[in-house]
């Protein structure tokens, strides 16, 4: 994870490298930093906390330079301190990197490097490039002959830029299984992971390719494969605009994308029917289908299985993309590899998928990001159209990813809906979000929750659950309601919330049993439902929708809980601990 960004300017860049971070702190924000070449020397400032924490401090007044990189970190390897937090050092000081992703062999390399003399001042894994560049150049190469060289000798997944002290009109950038994007901005050039960081200042884009090298200068660049060949590439223009990155009138960027879900679902349904008929017929065409994802987009996953089934009785099986390793013997070139993800750049979805590619299978995608590694890689995508999504929980990201998937069973099924119906029933779903808020303090001090649901209904209580803990740090679980009995019961005593998902569909009775089961136990039950009931301590009424549509009207109601219990306990809903929005490590 880490978010990366360089820039090459005629003027001062502190401020743009700022700026660019604080687009990208959804990849990570316990420490930032930023180096900056002032023409003689590398000036590093790093601190632990945000972009904010970082811009107070007095030492930025003196720092300027035309050219310099910076960082904000998620952990991986070394804990959260000022001296793990990036730009890193050679010894010499003429060396600093900044590193997204993760260096498998750095232990091996850094005692070597030990035994030649090189002192490490941090406990990361990413410090190690300084001293090994610094170590080449010692040979008598040049810098990026340097670069090369210690490039082939690292393993792991990662994207790096390096900024040398004598060469104080260029950057490098070094691509290997994490994102790294150049941007052309006329008078300036950027690299980063994120096109997010730049847009502001360019929509021209060089999305890089794995075992690439780039020295980027103000106004020209090239590109290398990791045999220091040249390669060349096509400028893309990037379709997001900037103002999409903007809270307009709402205090946090998850809230706002809650309430664009008016919208963004039906953008998302409105997919070109010829391009959902190329993957129904992909689809179609295989022995066996695996539906790949993680975190809400496994929950996305989960509801493509119950409807291919249900419509199109077109089996499917759902695989966690961290899990995928299990079934790789049972993949070839008759399987078909459904990979769903908001970002696109899930370290699990891209290694599972290319595994899946390497014996024979195909890969389709449904994916938000059009530019990201994963819509790249796959033979085929459908996309989200929702927007880039900013709050590092996913929300308006999953209805779309729904809003697709039921796409594709309509055409599978030769069935279609009412989506005016359904997008004035998503409309009346928002009259609930007060109450939500008032359930937010009624629950304050609740430790646990609980959430139930059956059929196309469990994998939201997953996703009520998923985002509770998230958000709120409330210790939450999504059980299917049969389930109960078997266990889950044990835990239900007197006051503890329950949220029992039980829409007027054909699982209705069923859970109402479970309901009493609850209640007779002592559970405080939120029922989220078209039909009341007394046995709910609460009643939240979500209007009634065809039954398969049910999942879009319940997980809202979800999210607002989530987002009014984060704020409830003082917490940020846009950046919850620990987390970050794009998880680009294995
Ligand atoms: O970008 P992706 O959809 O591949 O991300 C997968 C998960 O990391 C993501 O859904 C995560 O679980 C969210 N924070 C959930 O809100």
């Amino acid at each position: 994870m880490c978010g990366i960004i360089g820039c090459v300017s005629d003027s001062d860049v502190l401020e743009i490298l700022l700026d660019g971070l604080t687009n990208m702190e959804y990849r990570g924000y316990d420490s930032v930093g930023v180096g900056v070449h002032d023409g003689k020397t590398i000036k590093v400032i790093k601190v632990v906390g945000r972009v904010a924490e970082l811009a107070k401090n007095p030492d930025l007044k003196s720092t300027c330079g035309k050219i310099g990189l910076a960082h904000t970190r998620w952990a991986t390897h070394g804990g959260v301190t000022p001296e793990n937090a990036h730009p890193h050092l050679s010894c010499d000081r003429s060396i600093a990197v900044v590193h997204n992703g993760i260096i498998e062999n750095y232990q091996l390399l850094k005692n070597e490097l030990e035994l030649k003399g090189h002192i490490f001042r941090s406990t990361t894994d990413t410090e190690i490039i300084p001293h090994l560049i610094e170590e080449e150049l010692k040979t008598g190469r040049n810098q990026r002959d340097a670069l090369l060289a210690a490039v082939n000798k690292l393993k792991g997944s990662y994207a790096f830029l390096v900024l040398f002290r004598d060469l104080n009109d260029r950057l490098y950038g070094v691509r290997k299984d994490a994102p790294l994007i150049i941007g052309l901005g006329g008078n300036k050039n950027f690299v980063a992971s994120d096109v997010l960081s730049f847009l502001k200042h360019t929509k021209e884009a060089i999305f890089l390719d794995n075992f690439e090298v780039a020295e980027v200068r103000r106004n020209s660049y090239t590109i290398w494969n990791f045999n220091g060949e040249e390669v060349l590439h096509t400028i893309s223009t990037l379709a997001w605009e900037a103002t999409s990155f903007q809270k307009k009138e709402f205090t946090h960027y998850t809230l706002k994308e809650i309430h664009e879900q008016r919208e963004s679902i039906f953008k998302a349904f409105n997919q070109d029917i010829n391009e959902v008929d190329r993957f129904c017929l992909s689809l179609q065409g295989v022995n066996r289908v695996y539906i790949i994802g993680a975190g809400t987009s496994y929950h996305a996953a989960l509801i493509a299985k119950h409807l291919f089934i249900k419509m199109a009785k077109l089996p499917a099986e759902v695989i966690l993309a961290s899990e995928f390793e299990d079934y790789i013997p049972l993949v070839d070139e008759d399987t078909l590899l459904l990979a769903i993800s908001q970002s696109g750049e899930t370290a699990d979805v891209l290694s599972a998928i290319n595994v899946g590619k390497r014996k024979g299978a195909s890969v389709l995608s449904i994916v938000n990001t059009p530019t990201s590694s994963l819509a790249r890689e796959s033979d085929y995508t459908l996309y989200l159209k929702c927007g880039p999504e900013v709050g590092v929980a996913a929300t308006k990201s999953f209805t779309a990813q729904l809003a697709v998937i039921y796409s594709i069973a309509f055409r599978l099924s030769n069935t279609a809906a009412d989506l005016q119906r359904l997008s004035k029933a998503v409309n009346r779903v928002f009259d609930v979000e007060r109450q939500l808020a008032y359930l937010a303090q009624v629950f304050l001090t609740a430790k646990d929750c609980y959430f139930i649901g059956r059929g196309l209904n469990y994998p939201i209580a997953l996703e009520g659950a998923l985002k509770l803990k998230e958000l709120s740090y409330i210790h939450a679980e999504g059980f299917a309601a049969g389930e109960l009995k078997h266990g889950t019961l044990a835990l239900i005593s007197e006051g503890v919330p329950v949220v029992a998902l039980n829409p007027n569909d054909k699982t209705y009775h069923d859970t109402l049993s479970n309901v009493a089961e609850l209640k007779a136990r002592g559970a405080k039950v939120i029922g989220v439902s078209d039909v009341a009931n007394p046995l709910y301590d609460y009643y939240v009424e979500i209007p009634s929708v065809e039954s398969i549509f049910y999942p879009i009207v319940e997980v809202i109601p979800l999210q607002m809980f989530a987002y009014y219990s984060a704020l409830e306990r003082g917490q940020n809903p846009d950046y919850p601990r620990n987390l970050a929005k794009s998880v680009t490590v294995k």
